[in-house]
């Protein structure tokens, strides 16, 4: 039970104080009487606003074909944001709905986006080894030596340290390859291209573990049942 205010708030409906405004102008019912207490404690199911029940009361997830020349950053000093193509009321949600790690501004495919929490850490965290598939365009073709390379957990990035994790490196034909990744470095793909002297010209995300971007159209989103994520 949460205080009605509390609740549509969380939910982007509006600051406390638009909340309590419709409480005025008698537009929210519980369990069907029309709601004259702003902090009454309610369970969503039980709310109507303007006839409506409450928009996604439980958790989102979110998979979205990311187009290019989007940020996944929140500001958008570095450009428009991935969270603009979402409704804005999700965009005002507390907690806040993220992305599960990040994709370039120029990288295309498939991003998840969430409100819970504890599972963008989990997710994100270097321990969860959920394979990732990109599929890479470089600037030319790649020599068979690197499949070896890849996989053999021993490719330092520069400026770094620790070795790569093994990385399954598939070459699909002239400049084109697919990579699995476990880990999720900033700039991965790319990087681990360029120690070889190689460029990416092209990197689309395709699956991201047992999820694939299938045939949603680039820019379009959808929305899957949270306990997704707990079968990556
Ligand atoms: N690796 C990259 O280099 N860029 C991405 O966007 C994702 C993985």
């Amino acid at each position: 039970m949460r205080r009605l205010d509390q609740l549509l708030a969380s939910l982007g409906y509006g600051s406390r104080r638009e909340v309590r405004s419709w409480v005025e102008e008698g537009r929210i019912t519980v369990k069907g009487s029309v709601a004259d207490d702003p902090g009454v404690r309610v369970e969503a199911a039980d709310v109507l606003i303007d006839g409506a029940p409450p928009d996604h009361p439980g958790e989102l997830l979110i998979l979205l074909n990311k187009p290019a020349g989007l940020v996944c950053s929140r500001d958008d000093s570095e450009g428009p944001t991935v969270y603009g193509l979402l409704p804005e009321r999700w965009r005002r949600r507390n907690p806040a709905v993220t992305t599960v790690g990040r994709l370039d501004k120029d990288t295309t495919g498939l991003l998840l986006l969430t409100d819970a929490g504890g599972a963008v850490h989990r997710l994100t965290s270097p321990k969860h080894k959920v394979p990732k598939v990109y599929r890479a365009v470089l600037d030319r073709e790649p020599s068979e030596a690197l499949v070896g390379l890849f996989a053999s957990g021993t490719l330092v990035l520069e400026g770094e340290e620790t070795p790569c994790a093994p990385a399954e490196l598939r070459l699909e034909g002239g400049s084109e390859v697919e990579v699995v990744l476990t880990e999720g470095r900033y700039h991965q793909v790319k990087r681990m291209f360029a120690s070889q002297g190689y460029s990416v010209v092209g990197l689309d995300r395709i699956r991201f573990g047992n999820l694939s971007v299938g045939d949603l159209p680039r820019g379009s989103w959808k929305e899957l049942p949270i306990s997704d994520l707990n079968n990556l």
